[in-house]
């Protein structure tokens, strides 16, 4: 097993973004994404210096953080990305290990191991960085079973729920010749490997193109795309990111839910934007992936995207991005036997960035 799993990862933790305002943050994944918040910490609990809401749908877990003067870290983050993601955070056996040995392996540090120590329990944390200003944090709980961290206190608020279940991977935007020294990184530092791949005859459209590797964990239950742009005629969507979040980094998270149909119409209603395809991509739907469960004229109505490989189908519909920058968003995935990323979807999925991107001007 450890040579599968050298730094003996078990799960990812959770997602920290680094927002300007984490208390409207909060509100906004609980009523339009339909997540719960469970933790908090901040200058009520002692907290001089950030202050953090945790959040909860399914089992995947996000943390909107925010400092409260611009001598903290996180304000130089925000100032230069706007809002976005800092930590992909992992679970592990032993921070000091995960970390030691990440170094041993070429990872260059972040954060040096601590004890985050409360009397409601201990846990001890490491980071390393990766793409951009992203980081990896190692998390252990030896002696803490509340929720998130011993420095958090319990803090209940519902959210519209959407049926969100788990995170099924999430993709990292990198500069143009970088993709290969990221998917190398993670064969190296986390002994991931290969899971799939895309290249430009995959991905292009008329103007744009990239590359795309999937990098997994031995067990597949950790997915980690990364993209970068590819020569084409226009600036590429992969480049839009770059320029706007002023950096590689995380380009969109990807929730599992067992019921799209369900999920979808409760992520409308709650007011969250997705992408549009044309009515021609339905008339062409049912002669290119046949015989599914759900109602066409239903997937039209919600504009969800099916993709089929030889295993199975997959349904999917990606969000606007959550930030006037044109950076982060989310997907919401449906599995039906289909391990793959909807490959049959990229072009008309590519097509409506575009034009979504051409109605910013950044399409040049
Ligand atoms: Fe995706």
């Amino acid at each position: 097993m450890s040579n599968n799993n050298p730094l003996k990862i078990r799960q990812v933790h959770h997602v920290e973004l680094y927002v300007g305002n984490a208390k409207q943050a909060d509100y906004f994944y609980r009523n339009a994404f339909g997540f719960e918040r469970v933790a908090y910490t901040g200058l009520e609990t002692g907290n001089r210096e950030q202050c953090s809401y945790g959040l909860q749908q399914g089992t995947f877990k996000l943390l909107l953080t925010t400092p409260y003067t611009s001598l903290d870290k996180a304000s130089a983050h925000i100032f230069q990305h706007g809002d976005g993601v800092r930590d992909v955070a992992l679970e592990v056996d032993d921070a000091d290990f995960a970390f030691e040995e990440s170094l041993r392996r070429g990872a260059t540090a972040a954060v040096a191991p601590y004890s985050i120590k409360t009397e409601r329990g201990e846990a001890r944390r490491a980071a390393v960085k990766v793409y951009g200003d992203t980081i990896h944090s190692f998390f252990s709980k030896p002696n803490y079973d509340g929720p998130f961290f011993p420095e958090f206190v319990e803090s209940r608020a519902p959210g519209r729920n959407a049926g969100l279940l788990r995170l099924d991977h999430f993709v990292a935007n990198v500069e143009f010749g970088k993709m290969q020294h990221w998917e190398d990184w993670y064969r190296r530092v986390f002994g991931f490997d290969r899971f799939m791949t895309f290249d430009d005859k995959d991905i292009s459209t008329d103007f744009t193109a990239l590359n795309s590797v999937v990098m997994a964990n031995h067990s597949r239950s950790i997915k980690f795309p990364i993209n970068e742009p590819a020569p084409g005629k226009r600036k590429s969507q992969i480049e839009e990111y770059t320029e706007f979040y002023q950096s590689p980094g995380v380009q969109h998270i990807a929730l599992l839910t067992t019921d799209i149909i369900a999920t979808i119409r409760q992520l409308r209603a709650n007011g969250v934007d997705f992408l549009d395809v044309p009515d021609t991509y339905y008339e062409a739907l049912n002669a290119r992936v046949g015989l599914i469960d759900e109602d066409l004229e239903t997937l039209r109505g919600l504009r969800i995207l099916v993709d089929r490989d030889d295993e199975g189908y997959l349904l999917q519909l990606f969000t606007k991005p959550v930030e006037d920058r044109p950076t982060l968003f989310y997907e919401i995935i449906q599995r039906k036997g289909c391990q793959g990323f909807g490959k049959g979807n990229f072009k008309a999925l590519f097509e409506a960035i575009e034009r979504e991107q051409a109605g910013r001007g950044n399409l040049v």
